[in-house]
């Protein structure tokens, strides 16, 4: 292990985003995947141009109008489902790697947190739903700055709460458009790819690509 600090993204890296819509897949019909993509999307370009108006919202108010947006350009789904799909946010799973890589790590010795765009109290509800409350030392979540990632402000946070260089640190993000972001701004990155992803952002690479967290302790 050579880093003394991980910090981990929330949605799609820790906790499985279309897990609302599976649990309800029945019920939604043969378009609850695309319904899932859409909000996911509308929920991540609103936080993106609310950061560039220089208006920012809580993310739960963006996650509720993807959704809304999503049920009017999906209308096989029945937007009675929106009250179930919205409570689901609050619980969703986390990939199944998760418990035990977090705790390898935590017995190596690091400090572990979350870095979110994700509202306070949506973060403190996954984490304590996934029992991952005993093993992180910190939730980072950009209420604190009211811009969303990928502004430097956000990671920024960890240095300045942690005292510690941008390298010294290692930021995992299933999303690559954050992990941009992280190299950016001087994180070492290491970019889940779970969905087999071709590469983008070219010119802010990530240190390390692996297919989920499983081989993170190990990795370098
Ligand atoms: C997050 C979203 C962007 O947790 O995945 O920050």
């Amino acid at each position: 292990m050579r880093h003394s600090a991980y910090v981990f993204d929330a949605y799609g890296t820790l906790f499985d985003v279309h897990a609302a819509v599976r649990r309800h897949a029945g019920e939604i019909g043969p378009d609850g995947q695309l319904l899932s993509e859409i909000w996911r999307a509308k929920q991540l370009e609103y936080s993106w141009v609310r950061t560039l108006m220089g208006s920012f919202a809580d993310f739960w108010q963006l996650t509720e109008q993807a959704l809304d947006f999503a049920f009017r350009k999906v209308p096989s789904a029945d937007p009675r489902l929106r009250q179930a799909l919205l409570d689901a946010y609050w619980q969703l799973d986390c990939y199944p790697e998760v418990p035990t890589v977090l705790k390898t790590l935590k017995a190596d010795g690091a400090r572990l947190a979350i870095l979110s765009n994700g509202s306070t109290a949506m973060l403190e509800a996954a984490v304590k739903s996934a029992a991952l409350d005993q093993v992180l030392d910190e939730v980072f979540s950009v209420d604190a700055v009211g811009r969303f990632k990928s502004h430097p402000s956000v990671y920024e946070m960890v240095t300045t709460a942690w005292r510690l260089y941008p390298e010294a640190v290692s930021f995992q993000s299933s999303n690559r458009w954050d992990v941009a972001g992280a190299a950016r701004f001087g994180f070492h990155t290491v970019w889940i790819n779970r969905g087999n992803q071709p590469d983008e952002y070219g010119d802010h690479p990530p240190d390390l690509i692996l297919p989920s967290l499983e081989g993170l302790p190990t990795a370098f």
